[in-house]
């Protein structure tokens, strides 16, 4: 697939180094095409890898990944252009700046912003529930980590988690995008323990007993 990323750091990193390694092409939406962490991404990625301004990344992608801090969420949306028709992968936790907790919440969550500021576009909440050093590496103990995602249309969803498959997670639809009202105070409870003492090597994992 055609995948924009908007952002290259610990998100937008480690998931547009696993969609290049696994056969898709990704256009890294960038403020500095100078910075050398774009002149690495291009590097790994080779003929599969690009670079330009989030607009031209939007333009490019079938599937664009809004992984910038949740305070840029909305200009970066802006400065996308048209998004009608394009599936939006929303990362973004709307976290405080001190990480204390969450400015949004209860009643409306990130994701069904990102959905009001991205008219037209099908918007998926996925890989906010875990660390980007989790996204380097999905496996524990020779599992997949869960990786739940939302959304209010079908063939979007089946797309993020075709997308999260193929880095290595296992997905499950956790149900409308409005779920991302639980996914983000979901992620905030992983900060906190990551922060808390426990580090960034563990995830949350759904087992199901066998019927
Ligand atoms: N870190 C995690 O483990 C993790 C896990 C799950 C979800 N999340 C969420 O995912 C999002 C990204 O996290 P991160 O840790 O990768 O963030 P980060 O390290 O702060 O990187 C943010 C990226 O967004 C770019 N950016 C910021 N403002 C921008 C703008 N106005 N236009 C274009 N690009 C802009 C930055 O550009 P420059 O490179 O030019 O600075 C940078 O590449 C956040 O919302 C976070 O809450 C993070």
């Amino acid at each position: 697939m055609k995948i924009g990323v908007i952002g290259i750091r610990n998100v937008g990193s480690a998931l547009g180094r696993g969609w290049l390694k696994t056969g898709h092409q990704v256009m890294f939406g960038v403020r500095d095409i100078s910075d050398p962490k774009v002149k690495e991404l291009l590097t790994i990625g080779g003929v599969s890898a690009a670079a330009g301004t989030t607009k031209e990344a939007a333009a490019f992608s079938e599937v664009l990944v809004l992984s910038v801090p949740w305070s840029a969420a909305r200009s970066v949306i802006e400065d996308a252009g048209n998004l009608s028709g394009k599936i939006v992968l929303d990362v973004t936790n709307p976290l405080a700046p001190d990480l204390s907790g969450l400015v949004v919440g209860h009643e409306t969550s990130a994701g069904e912003m990102v959905a009001g500021w991205a008219i037209g576009a099908f918007v998926v909440k996925i890989f906010n529930t875990t660390g980007a050093s989790n996204m380097e590496n999905p496996i524990f103990h020779g599992c997949s980590l869960t990786m739940p995602y939302c959304g209010d249309d079908q063939e979007a969803k089946a797309t993020a988690a075709k997308l999260a498959e193929d880095i290595g997670f296992s997905p499950i639809d956790v149900g409308p995008l409005k779920q991302a009202r639980l996914l983000e105070p979901l992620a905030m409870l992983w900060i906190s323990m990551a922060y808390g003492g426990y580090g960034q090597a563990f995830a949350f994992q759904m087992i199901k007993r066998q019927p």
